[in-house]
């Protein structure tokens, strides 16, 4: 099963970025390199050029990439890649808002791993896992759900700055009702 994402820009192409993102930014040691990792329609990626930041937007998809190449900004970088094929610099922040549960199952350990090593010293992961209970957690659907005690051990590495399960019902952007299992992720890796 796939998913509509030309649908979902629709819906998301004028909101405001994620208040974790925000949180994350607040946190940053430095407004240097960050990286938006399903970047989608651009919100977070704005608000990150808006910071000061410069900003490697990473989307698979033809529809967000001619989205977030549009944005008027030097400082933005915009690759169509799959989470799994892109190469990772270094960066100050990473940002990956309701994108890494779609990495396929058997790539997820590697591509969170890579991801982990791409922090720089006391640089801010920002994002989220999905839980067991997700509706969208259906056999044929590959993607990465996760249990507590797994979700947590891949932060094992990281100084977890706030970790909240959501467990609910709710709304997907076009306001069909879904139920969600969510992990809201903040951390930092270690400095040195
Ligand atoms: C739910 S949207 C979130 C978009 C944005 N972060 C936001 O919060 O509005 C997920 C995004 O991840 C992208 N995506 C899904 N699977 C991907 C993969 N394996 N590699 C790269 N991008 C992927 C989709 O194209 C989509 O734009």
């Amino acid at each position: 099963m796939t998913f509509d994402w030309g649908r979902f820009y629709t819906f998301t192409k004028v909101s405001p970025p994620w208040p974790l993102l925000i949180h994350a930014a607040s946190l940053a040691a430095r407004n240097g390199h960050a990286l938006d990792l399903g970047a989608g329609a651009g919100r977070d990626t704005r608000y990150l050029l808006e910071q000061g930041f410069e900003v490697t937007a990473v989307d698979a998809d033809p529809g967000s990439v001619a989205l977030l190449s549009a944005l008027p900004q030097a400082r933005l970088h915009v690759v169509q890649s799959s989470f799994e094929d892109f190469a990772f610099a270094t960066y100050d922040l990473i940002n990956a808002q309701f994108a890494l549960p779609f990495t396929p199952r058997d790539r997820f350990a590697e591509v969170f791993g890579r991801l982990k090593a791409a922090l720089s010293p006391s640089g801010v992961f920002v994002g989220q896992f999905f839980g067991v209970n997700d509706q969208w957690n259906s056999p044929d659907r590959d993607m990465t759900f996760l249990g507590r005690a797994e979700a947590l051990a891949h932060l094992r590495d990281l100084e977890t700055i706030e970790f909240t399960e959501e467990d609910a019902d709710g709304h997907i952007a076009d306001g069909s009702p879904k139920h969600w299992h969510v992990f809201h992720i903040l951390a930092r890796r270690p400095s040195l």
